[in-house]
């Protein structure tokens, strides 16, 4: 049995990429064990909190520590990911030398209400994923564009086609995060 962790870039009720998360939990084995992890009231990472961590990162970083496995779905703020997300990269990959996230495979996402599917953000998500030496499933590359065309108005995929399509490559993640 594989533990999956979901993290979610956005910290919007309704968000969509909350919604895309939620399709590719759908596809995972009946058997898996998944945690929402919140990052969204993590105090913004100093590097003065290594010596004495405040509770939210001791019981963040614990959280991290506990999963086999993550999905990633982020959306893109001003061509990057957005601040939640980094900063919840930053505070369980120190103190140095204790990254909590090294050799844990990862399924990283990106969605927008564009067309550009958040392309940006995707890549520079990857960026550190790939520096915190996590098992990135680098294909198929998972980029949702127009996902409010995809979605209802609380974020949840509708689109018969999509759900389709992410429950098909969680099932794939699921392969990989075993290896
Ligand atoms: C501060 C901010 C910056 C944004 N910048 C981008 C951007 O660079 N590229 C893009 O495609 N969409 C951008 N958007 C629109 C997002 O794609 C849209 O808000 C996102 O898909 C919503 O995701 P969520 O429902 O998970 O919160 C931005 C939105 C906000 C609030």
């Amino acid at each position: 049995m594989t533990k999956y962790g979901v993290i979610v870039g956005s910290t919007r009720k309704n968000s969509y990429s909350l919604g895309v998360a939620e399709a590719l939990v759908a596809g995972l084995p009946e058997d898996a064990e998944v945690t929402y992890l919140d990052i969204a009231k993590l105090p913004l990472y100093n590097q003065d909190y290594d010596e004495n961590s405040p509770v939210e990162y001791t019981e963040f970083r614990d959280a991290v520590k506990a999963q086999d496995a993550f999905i990633m779905v982020t959306p893109e703020h001003n061509r990057s990911v957005p601040a939640a997300l980094k900063n919840a990269l930053d505070v369980a990959s120190r103190p140095w030398g204790q990254s909590v996230w090294a050799g844990k495979a990862v399924l990283p996402a990106s969605q927008s209400i564009s067309n550009i599917a958040g392309v940006v953000a995707h890549h520079v998500l990857r960026n550190s994923l790939d520096f915190l030496d996590m098992k990135i499933m680098h294909q198929p590359e998972l980029f949702i564009g127009n996902t409010a065309e995809l979605a209802d108005e609380n974020g949840k995929i509708t689109n018969e086609d999509t759900k389709a399509f992410l429950a098909n490559v969680a099932g794939q993640f699921a392969e990989f995060a075993k290896n």
